[in-house]
Order: structure tokens, then sequence, then C-alpha cells
């Protein structure tokens, strides 16, 4: 069993590489089974749920060639069924765009019911209404999602809510629906723009990513071509937030500023310096931070996969914070393990609390999910004393190398085999 140890209580300093972003990367590969062709993309990260969609997808009779760590040559040319591997697909969440993919190229596709991180109920019922939309028959059994489709027929489809997966797989879909579709209250989150980029480069026709309204008119079929995906906004984060509670001074490099407005904005309010340059950002505290209030919203809002990192950073700060999670319905699960490293957190439905000034001390914690891990992993590097954190799994799913990216940073922290 391999465990996390860190030995807390050290500013981290320096500049750190952020690679591409997973949910950009867990959108495009799947979509790149759409196309014919071949297709190369460049600036993936090398984290688990990658590797996992890359041998799902070979599964599926494609080719898939690593060219180097972080670029995927896939040749969807040879797919030879429409049925996805069920151990592969339910190891994540993301499995579920092979649904769009294979529907809109082939009119079929057999999908587990995906995996991925628990932190309540997280049903696929705008997915499947957005495929009935277009002409599907959407089948849930034995936990298997079977849609199938004659022709799809381009449609308007209204989300009940900006749903990040249910915008890309029923725009995924929709590039072969004849006719127009039109995508209102889609999600904007920047891999939602870089799925839509990724398929106009390989013959889609896709306008308004990144706005409410995205709309597809229908092609007869995909190419090839080579695409760079964008860096991780949240794996940005994790880093930013890193250099304030540790009260170091990090330079995340390799970054589009702008995707990160919403934490630096915050960051600012809690008394860090936030410095701004073309592709990085510079982070350091300017004197004791101060506590605030976070509410996570879709994209431009503040994104829920900081909400986890933000308040364990908030514990530490000066005064009453209050952190209200608006996406999801039960993502404070974490906050039983961070109480073991001493957080003074009290959660009320869809708010936790913090009356600030926490010093965490080391303690044995274990992830519950990938970004729960993230913030063990920052409270671990705040505490006083030793932390050792289990399953590590869940982090390796979405952030590479980060015991040796905080170690550049000057943090003590290995990782250990140890029986459990
Ligand atoms: C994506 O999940 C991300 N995962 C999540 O990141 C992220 O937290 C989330 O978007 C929000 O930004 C991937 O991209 C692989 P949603 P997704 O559909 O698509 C409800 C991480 O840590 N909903 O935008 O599942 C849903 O329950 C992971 O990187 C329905 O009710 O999120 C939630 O309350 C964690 N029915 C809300 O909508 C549906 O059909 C937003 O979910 C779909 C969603």
């Amino acid at each position: 069993m391999e465990y996390i140890v860190i030995n807390g209580q050290k500013p981290l300093k320096g500049c750190v590489q952020i690679g591409g972003a997973k949910n950009a990367a867990l959108a495009i590969v799947p979509a790149a089974v759409a196309s014919g062709g071949v297709c190369i993309i460049d600036n993936l990260p090398d984290i688990n749920d990658v590797h996992n969609l890359a041998n799902a997808i070979e599964k599926l009779g494609a080719t898939c060639r690593f060219l180097d760590k972080h670029t995927l040559e896939i040749n969807a040319g040879s797919i030879n069924t429409h049925i996805a591997d069920y151990d592969l697909a339910t190891k994540m969440r993301a499995s579920y765009y092979l649904l769009g993919a294979l529907l809109g190229r082939f009119g079929e596709a057999h999908v587990p019911m995906p995996g991925g991180c628990d932190f309540g109920y997280r049903p696929i019922d705008y997915h499947l209404k957005g495929f009935e939309a277009l002409g599907a028959k959407c089948v849930l059994e034995h936990g298997w999602v079977k849609v199938s489709a004659e022709k799809l027929i381009g449609a308007e489809i209204y989300l009940d809510c900006p749903s990040v997966g249910a915008t890309i797989n029923i725009m995924i879909a929709a590039v072969f629906a004849e006719g127009t579709t039109q995508i209102e209250n889609a999600a904007r989150e920047p891999h939602i723009v870089d799925t839509a980029n990724f398929l106009n480069m390989i013959g889609a026709k896709i306008s308004g990513a990144g706005t409410d309204i995205i709309k597809i008119n229908g092609v007869e079929s995909l190419g090839c071509g080579r695409y760079t995906i964008i860096p991780d906004q949240i794996e940005t984060g994790t880093y930013m937030i890193a250099a304030a509670i540790t009260d170091g001074d990090i330079t995340v490099k390799n970054i589009i500023p702008k995707h990160m407005d919403p934490l630096t904005a915050k960051l600012r309010d809690m008394n860090c310096q936030v410095e701004e340059g073309p592709d990085y950002l510079r982070v350091y505290r300017d004197g004791e931070l101060k506590g605030c209030d976070v509410r996570t919203s879709y994209y431009p809002g503040f994104p829920t996969d900081l909400q986890p990192q933000m308040a364990t950073l908030l514990c530490t700060a000066s005064g009453t914070s209050v952190v209200t999670e608006t996406v999801f319905n039960n993502r404070f699960q974490y906050i039983n393990e961070l109480k073991r490293l001493g957080a003074n957190l009290k959660v009320d439905g869809r708010t936790a609390v913090t009356k600030g000034h926490c010093v965490f001390t080391g303690a044995q914690v274990g992830a519950t999910d990938l970004r729960s891990g993230a913030a063990l992993v920052l409270a671990g590097l705040a505490a006083r004393g030793e932390t050792t954190i289990g399953n590590v799994y869940h982090l390796d799913r979405g952030y590479e190398c980060f015991e040796s990216k905080f170690r550049s940073l000057g943090a003590d922290i290995t990782r250990i085999e140890r029986d459990e």
C-alpha cells in the first residue's frame, strides 16, 4: 500500500510547471473516437485517468500509442465495437464521453454507468435527455447505459443546470446530427472551449463554446489533426494555495492567468500578493492571512474543484470564513479527515464554517477523492510534525508527479510502500 509522508511547516518557494488540463484531456481523448482518422494530442497530463481512458479506447479496437508521456496518437479508424470495457470504464467518470462519441459516429454505444469521485449522487440524466432530443433511444439496465439511434437530428436542448459533462457529451454527439443543434444554458468551462476547438480542428462546425449557447452544425465525418490541450486550472490553483498556506512564494508557469481569476481575486482578498504575467502567476502572502467567504459556482465562478483546497487554507486564516458548495450536494466528506489534522470546520448542509486561526498538526489520514486528497496534502505541508496520507491512488488520478513537484519547491514529502 502506498502512502505519502510529509513533514510540514516548510515555506514552499520556487517555480512549478503546470501540466495539461485533466478535464480537457478526459474529454478530448474520447472525442477523438468520433474521428475516422489519426489524431495526435499534445500536453496530456501523465495521470492514471488518461491511461485508463486510452486503454478503454484500445479495447474498442482503436490503436493508441504514447509518442512520449504527454503525447498520445489515437487511430480510431479501426474501432470495431460500440461496447466499452466494464472494468476500465467504471474506473472514472469521464468514460461517459464514449457515449457521445460512439453514438455520434456509429449510432450506438454501450457504456457502464460511470465511476469517479464519490461526493453525492451524480446522475447523467441531462446527458441522456440531450441524446433523446437528438433522436436517440436510451436504456439504463444492469448498470449499463445503452444508447442508439437510426439517425441523429439536430435539436434545441435546454440544460436544467450548466453541466460540464452533459454540455460536452451532447456537443460531441451533435457533431454528426443532421441540421443544427443548439445547447442552451451550456456550461462555459475552459475545457469545453478546448474540446470544441479540437473538434473544429478535425472538421466539426461548432460555435459559441465558452458562452451559454453552443451551436453545432452537423457534418458527415471528422478527419485527422494534432492538438495541444490547455493547462490545468485546478492543478494551477492547488499550487497557488500551497504558496499561501505555507507562507511561501510560488510562481506557477505555463498557465492561462485568466482562467485563475476567481481564485486570484479570493487570494488577494485574503492578503496575498498575486503578480500576473502572460503565462504565469506569482503568489505570496503580504502579512497575516485574512478569512473570506467563498461560494462555488459554474465557470466563471469559483470552481468547485478548488473548494476543498480553499477551505483548508481558510482554516489557517484569521477570522470567520463561510464556504458554500452550490454545485454538488455532498462535497464536504473530506472534512472528517481534515479534522484529524486539527481543522475547525463546521458543516451545515451546503455550507462549512471555520473560525480560522487553525494550526494543523500532523496525523494519519486517508484521501476520500481526488481534490480532498489535494486538500490533505496542503494541510500536511502546513502542519507541525508528520502527516501520512493513504489512498494515494485518488491523487494519482489527477495530479502528475505531485510529490516531486512539491519537493522541488522545498517540501519534505515522500511516497512510501507500507503494509496496510
Ligand atoms: C465535471 O464533472 C468534472 N469531471 C468534475 O471534476 C467537476 O467537479 C465538475 O465537472 C464541475 O465542474 C470531469 O470533467 C471528468 P457536472 P461532471 O455535470 O461533468 C449535476 C475533478 O475533481 N448533474 O458539471 O460530472 C451534478 O450532480 C472532477 O476533476 C445532474 O444532475 O459535473 C452536479 O450537481 C470532480 N445530471 C451538477 O449537475 C447530469 O446529467 C454539475 O455536474 C449531470 C450533472
